[in-house]
């Protein structure tokens, strides 16, 4: 690689850096969110209709919206370059999780401004479990949300695992995999309350009328 490309590559590894500690704040505290519907649908409501006074400021949403758009676009340059060379097994657990939360996030957040201004729903608990209600599309929503927690947690451990590596790459192993086990362990907690296992709830007909 010429000097400029690798200078280039580098500065675009450091923004993704930068834009990926913003995110993981609003990330980190939203999940903590799907953690609360453990204790049911209205539970849910109520721990979001606290934290959308901060994250609804019109000022933080576009903030927010923007950094999605820039991770994404960079993910996407980081992406490319790293198909020329054979990554190793960290590199390639962080190159797909990568891929699969950009993915998401570009469907995920579509969803919730179309569910929005589209259909003028109000995007709360009811409205990301609509899909679980029907067969053929909860075989598309449990996978979908279960993997994108998953790929999250896999996401930043592989990136704790490359800053511990240098210093001590058996601790840096252990830790990366902390991380993992966490967000599977999160990811099936949130998922039982999603699919209606640890709680019930019933979604009102309004949010159905999307999929009948
Ligand atoms: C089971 C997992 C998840 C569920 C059930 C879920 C559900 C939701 C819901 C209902 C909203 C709308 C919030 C509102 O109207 O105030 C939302 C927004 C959002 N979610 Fe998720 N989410 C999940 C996981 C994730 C993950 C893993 C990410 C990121 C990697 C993510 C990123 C976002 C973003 C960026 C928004 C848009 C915030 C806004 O501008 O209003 N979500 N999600």
């Amino acid at each position: 690689m010429s000097s400029t490309a690798s200078t280039l590559k580098a500065k675009v590894g450091m923004a993704h850096r930068w834009t990926a500690i913003f995110l993981c704040i609003f990330i980190v505290v939203h999940l903590s969110n799907q953690l609360v519907a453990l204790a049911g649908a209205e539970a849910h409501i109520a721990y979001m209709d606290v934290l959308r006074q901060v994250y609804r400021q019109p000022l933080v949403e576009v903030i927010l919206l923007a950094a999605i758009l820039v991770q994404v676009l960079l993910g996407i340059y980081l992406f490319i370059k790293a198909l020329k060379y054979s990554p190793s097994f960290f590199g390639k657990l962080q190159y797909f999780s990568g891929a699969y939360l950009g993915l998401f996030l570009v469907i995920h957040v579509s969803a919730i401004l179309y569910g929005r201004a589209g259909l003028g729903l109000d995007t709360n608990f009811y409205y990301a479990v609509a899909g679980y209600q029907f067969t053929l599309a909860r075989l598309f929503f449990a996978p979908y949300y279960f993997l994108a927690i998953i790929a999250f947690f896999t996401h930043i451990g592989c990136a704790v695992y490359w800053v511990k590596y240098k210093t001590n790459a058996s601790v840096a192993f252990k830790q990366a995999v902390t991380i993992i086990i966490a967000g599977m362990v999160i990811s099936v907690l949130v998922s039982s309350a999603l699919l209606g296992i640890s709680i019930r709830y019933e979604v009102p007909a309004n949010y159905l009328v999307n999929y009948i």
